[in-house]
């Protein structure tokens, strides 16, 4: 079965097209990284735009690189359940006109659901029940992955992602955007225990995370080293901060595992791409534990994760109509 899908929910403009579930002929990302880098962050109406300008060419670059014609389409799939609305509204009214012009099924997925999904790609190993910790710029949830559509969300950012984080202090050194690529890659020469910046709610006794008060922090403390004029090397600073984030993240991650009896984690969304959260984990895990993490393009925003997800729930007989409407945050 072959799945057309469609992913517009924020800065990336994406179409995959994926063979039954997991073998992805093409997956095709327009990243508006360089629109939004020059207000330091996403203009939510300039990326609704943007979508509208390329999905046409980003729609037949996938069908030519995956050598496919529309005819040979059987569904098309489209995250209608989070994201920015208006960028949603694109992908969600390109997916209505291919389902009607083609005469095929319509299947509507949560944009975390395909992050989720996004592991069983290229990780066969990976089986049900499994943890996942997803975490972007726009979401931060512990879930318990016990099959296809049965989540608990055993735990969840009370405020801001840890993503969120990496691109704001990024945009307050002036490093660019999005902030965790450059973060991370910076982190790589400096020392992380330089500065010391909290781990926020690791004694608390559940798995929900909070950001936002280390992101005061860490804006406070830049502040003062400006004001007080201390010298100090920016990649220190960075390898500190990205230390803080990712403890907090592998603490919890790991603590979870241990209280559900699970040995399967995944790690999937963009800050999955960060290389010292694949070392931590890596390091601190227990030895009986197996840790995955998609390959870059599947960590990041991208089509190929709602076709994945879609050819399951298509099986499950889960379609949608030309009603479809769109969720900025859809329960999971
Ligand atoms: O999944 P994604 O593409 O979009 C959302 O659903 O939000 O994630 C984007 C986020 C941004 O906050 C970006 O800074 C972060 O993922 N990110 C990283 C890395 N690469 C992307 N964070 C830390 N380290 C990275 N290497
Ligand atoms: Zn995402």
């Amino acid at each position: 079965m072959i799945i057309l899908g469609i992913e517009t929910s924020c800065d990336d403009t994406s179409v995959a097209i994926v063979k039954n579930g997991t073998e992805v002929l093409s997956n095709i990302v327009w990243s508006q990284n360089d629109t939004h880098k020059l207000y330091g962050g996403i203009v939510p109406e300039l990326g609704a735009r943007r979508h509208v300008q390329v999905i046409n060419l980003v729609l037949k670059k996938a069908l030519e690189e995956a050598n496919i014609e529309f005819s040979e389409i059987d569904c098309i799939a489209v995250n209608n359940q989070k994201g920015l609305v208006r960028s949603l509204v694109v992908g969600v009214s390109a997916s209505k006109a291919l389902s009607l012009s083609l005469n095929k099924p319509l299947v509507p997925v949560h944009h975390i659901e395909g992050h989720i999904f996004s592991s069983f790609i290229e990780n066969p190993d990976l089986k049900f029940p499994h943890l996942c910790l997803t975490v972007s710029g726009g979401h931060n949830l512990l879930v318990l992955v016990n099959n296809f559509s049965e989540y608990e969300v055993i735990g969840k950012s009370l405020d801001d992602a840890a993503g969120e984080v990496f691109d704001k202090v990024a945009r307050y050194l002036n490093l660019g955007f999005p902030g965790g690529p450059v973060i991370d890659k910076l982190s790589k020469i400096g020392n992380p225990q330089a500065f010391h910046f909290s781990r926020p709610m690791i004694s608390a006794p559940n798995f929900d995370f909070s950001f936002s008060g280390l992101k005061t922090h860490i804006v406070r403390k830049i502040d003062e080293i400006n004001e007080k004029n201390i010298s100090y090397k920016i990649e220190d600073l960075v390898a500190s901060i990205q230390e803080a984030i990712i403890e907090t993240l592998v603490i919890k991650t790991l603590r979870a595992s241990e209280k559900y009896s699970i040995d399967q984690i995944s790690v999937v969304g963009g800050v999955s791409a960060n290389s010292r959260l694949k070392g931590m984990m890596v390091e601190r895990k227990n030895p009986k534990t197996q840790v995955f993490f998609p390959s870059l393009k599947l960590s990041t925003d991208n089509a190929a994760m709602i076709a994945t997800i879609a050819y399951y729930k298509f099986q499950q007989g889960i379609v949608g109509d030309l009603d479809l409407e769109v969720f900025s945050n859809h329960p999971l």
